[in-house]
This record gives C-alpha cells, structure tokens and sequence, in this order.
C-alpha cells in the first residue's frame, strides 16, 4: 500500500496543511486522513449534530505551536429568537468551544439568565456595573478575552447601538471595547429589516468588517408577518462561527510569519476613485466609483507599513490614515501624479479612469439652443495601468489592475491581464444589480498567470486585508 509522506509535499501545500489542521486542532497526519476520509464518503464521518452528550471544551494548536481554546463570547439580544440562542449554545459547544453568554435586559424577557448558565456551564453576564464580575473579569477582559463575539439575535436596536458606537449598557460596551472578530445573526421584523435606518447601519457594519450570517424568509412569530427577518438557524450560526474562526487563525498566521508590518520598507502607489473628464466649466464625465476599495487597499498598506501613495479621484470617503494623498480630477492628472510617484515596489491600480476625454471641453458653459445638441467629440485618455506596466524602466515588481466587467467576468478579466501587461487582475463584476460599484462589499476574482482563485463575498476592507496578504508573500519571493 502506498504511503505519503507530509515532508516531500510541495512548500505551499504544506502550508495550507498546517493552517487547516492547526484550524480544527489536529495534527497534519490527522488533516490528512480526515481529508481522505472524507473524501472516500460519509461512512465514518462524526456528524456533530448526533452527538448526545456535550463534550468538554478541547484545547487546539495554533500555527505558532501554542495551545488555545476557541473562546466564544455570546450576547444574546431581547427578541423572540432567543430562544434559539439556547439552542445554539449546545452547537457551539459540540464544535468545541467554550461559550460565555451576556444577556441584555430585553434579552431577560425572553430567556432566563439560568438557562444560559446550565447550557454554557459559564456564569452568565447581564450588567455593565455589577460589582462582581466588574472585579474579577470586567467588560474589558470578557471583550477582548474571547476568540470572537457572536451577536444572536442581533436586534434592529442593538444594530444601531453599535453602528452608532454607544456604549450604554454591558453588551454594547463590550461590542465597542472589543478588538476580535464580530459575527452577527440579525433577527426583527420584516419591515424593521427592510427600514433604510437597519439598513444603513448594517451597511456601516459591514464596512467595520462586522460579519453577518442570515436573516431567512420565512415566517414570523407574530400572526400572519413573513418576510425577511427571522434569524438563521443555530446550525448555519455555528458554521458560520467556525468559518470566521477560520479565517482569522489564517489571516493572523500569515502576519505572524511575515512579521506584523509585512511591508515594512515597501513603497506602494494606489489609484482610486473616479476621475471626472470636463465638458465645460460645470459639467463633467464621471462614473460610479466610490473609491472604497482603493482607500481601503491603501490604509491596508499603510497599517502593514508600506510608504504609500494614494492618487485618488474625487471621492466622498474620508482620507485613510498614514498615506500621502495626492488628489486628482482628470485621467491625465492621475497618469502625472502615479508617475511622480515612481519607483515602487507595487502599483495598485484600482480607479475606475475614464476612457475618453471631451476633446476640446467648452471654455464658458456650453448654452442649450433649441433643436441643437453640441456636438462633443470624444478622445482616448492615457491607459495608466498598461503604460505602468509596459515600462522597461521604473516597473514596479507587482503591478495588479482591477477589471470591473458587466459580463463574462473571467473571460474578459484573464484577456485585459494579457492586454495591460499586469502580473495581477482583480476582477469583479459591477452589473447594476449586485450594488457592488460605490456599494460596501465586494466579491472577486483573482487572477495570476497561475490561475484563478474566486474570494468569498466579503467587506471591502476585508478584500483589501486579503489582497494586501497576497502582495506581501509575493513581494517576500513566495510564490502567488
Ligand atoms: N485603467 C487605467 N487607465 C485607464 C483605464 C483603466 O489605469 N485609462 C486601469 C483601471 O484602474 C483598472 C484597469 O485599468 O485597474 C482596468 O480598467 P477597466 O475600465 O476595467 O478596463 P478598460 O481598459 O477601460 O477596458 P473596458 O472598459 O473596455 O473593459
């Protein structure tokens, strides 16, 4: 029987190796043979939800070799969800995590502080200035102590609690004190959900990097409501939890190889924002480019320690910390700008530039006479991207462009890596309908002369952080 050996894989398989089995707390022997196992069928695969007894929390090893546990921190909120919350103890607790629960005072009339306790086998936590805990664990520690909150049922008025940073009462606090990851389970009435108040704070959420999970259509409790609103099941929080898990142990162990300022040294320049090309004095060309993601990309740098140059179009987000922004309305003025800014280890070309260009824009503002349309002749601008990365001198080592497509996303994207001369493209598509073009998520591709890796739906900072991993490894010599 042939037998395989975990040294000989190739470097970047044995990477991913360890992070996976460090995720579940396995060894890398065990990964394997669970991954065989599982791939041969599900005839000794341990389903979770069959087991009887709730096991002890267990303890895993992170990639650095330390030993762990996967702390969870519950804030159950008052809705008629929570009894679900309870439900969701016991998953969590069968993935083998230790769960501290809050209730808040809504969250009281619902379900009892004692049920939480019995489940979770924890003292349970329901007031910012209880003397007692406020000495030995404190609003502070219970924060930042967990491996990641969970918010289940988020309520419409726990949502805007945190969208709005306030910090009235135990949960609220902790949720504004904490630095871990934050997973929510929204659950309220339709129309509450669909309010553009919900609306507009999930969407600040989001673009905290606050992760969500449901609501479902369905039903609700009151008599003869459905719609959007009811919370996800405890079954699909749990995963969802674990997913998040995940992804942070990944992300926290690719800093911790490349050091916690990756960049440190690294001179980066990135393009954002529209640019606006001039019809006359008051009109303009533009597009809908909000430059989130460009700004979001360049405060990732800087907060990685790169020397950053941000050459934004004009935009209504605020300006990212640490760069130096160089603000532009023209495609030609952005062109000037990033080529002020040369050399660079790596150009991020994220702007969404105008093609063409008025040719001669109007001097005064162009009159309406009747009948009569001007007539506007139309230029090309300068391609940025593909000038950049056709240099033979001064070419940054990484030059990524971005293709925003309506149609034939990958197709198109993989033709412009060839046309732009570009070593990366991410792609992603901007049809009307999936409100990403000025939105705050963002869902792409990207694309390598090695292939093509599709990235989960997630918050523009969240694609700037995972992009910004990439370039530090491939700048670092790795192989992307
Ligand atoms: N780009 C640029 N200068 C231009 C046009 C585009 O630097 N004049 C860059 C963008 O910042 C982006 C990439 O090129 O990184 C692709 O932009 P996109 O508008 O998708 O491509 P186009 O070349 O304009 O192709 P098309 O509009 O036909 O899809």
């Amino acid at each position: 029987m042939a037998s395989i050996t975990i040294r000989q894989l190739d470097e970047s398989l044995k990477k991913q190796l360890r992070l996976r089995a460090a995720s579940h707390g396995r060894s890398m022997e065990d990964e394997v043979r669970t991954i065989l196992r599982a791939a041969a069928g599900p005839t000794e695969v341990t389903r979770p939800a069959a087991r009887r007894n709730l096991p002890a929390p267990a303890t895993f090893v992170t990639p650095t070799g330390a030993i762990a546990t996967r702390q969870i921190l519950l804030i159950i909120g008052g809705g008629i969800a929570a009894y679900k919350s309870l439900d969701l103890i016991r998953r969590l607790r069968e993935r083998r995590m230790t769960v501290r629960c809050i209730l808040t005072a809504a969250a009281q009339e619902f379900i009892t502080a004692l049920s939480a306790s019995a489940l979770s086998g924890e003292r349970v936590f329901t007031d910012l200035f209880d003397t007692g805990s406020e000495f030995d664990v404190g609003h502070i520690r219970l924060a930042r102590d967990a491996d990641a909150i969970v918010v289940a049922p988020a309520t419409a008025d726990l949502m805007a609690k945190m969208a709005g940073g306030h910090a009235d009462d135990l949960a609220s606090a902790v949720l504004l004190a904490t630095n871990r990851p934050i997973l929510l389970a929204p659950a309220m009435n339709p129309a509450m959900w669909a309010r553009g108040a919900t609306q507009r704070n999930l969407a600040r959420l989001i673009e905290d990097g606050v992760v969500t999970v449901g609501p479902n259509a369905g039903e609700m409790a009151e008599q003869g409501e459905a719609g959007v609103g009811r919370m996800a099941e405890p079954l699909d929080i749990a995963a969802a939890v674990e997913a998040l898990l995940d992804k942070t142990l990944m992300g926290q162990a690719l800093m911790d190889q490349a050091g916690e300022r990756p960049l440190l040294g690294k001179r980066m320049i990135v393009t954002s924002g529209p640019t606006h090309e001039p019809i006359d004095p008051v009109r303009y060309i533009a597009n809908r480019s909000s430059g989130r993601q460009g700004h979001a990309i360049a405060a990732a740098a800087a907060a990685a320690g790169a020397e950053v140059t941000l050459v934004s179009g004009p935009v209504n987000v605020p300006d990212p910390q640490g760069v130096r922004i160089v603000k532009v309305e023209t495609a030609r003025e952005m062109f000037e700008a990033v080529e002020a800014a040369l050399p660079a280890d790596c150009a991020v070309f994220a702007a969404a530039v105008a093609d063409w260009r008025v040719a001669t824009p109007g001097r005064e503002k162009i009159k309406k006479q009747k009948g009569k349309t001007p007539p506007l002749t139309l230029i090309e601008n300068p391609d940025i991207l593909a000038t950049i990365a056709h240099r033979k001198a001064q070419r940054p080592t990484l030059v990524i462009g971005f293709a925003a497509e309506t149609e034939n996303v990958i197709p198109n994207a993989k033709a412009k890596l060839v046309r732009k001369g570009c070593d990366w493209i991410v792609a992603n598509d901007v049809s009307p309908q999936t409100g990403i073009m000025g939105g705050e998520t963002n869902s792409v591709h990207l694309i390598t002369a090695g292939g093509v890796e599709s990235w989960p739906p997630q918050s523009k900072t969240d694609v700037a952080q995972a992009l910004l991993l990439r370039i530090a490894s491939a700048l670092a010599g790795d192989k992307v």
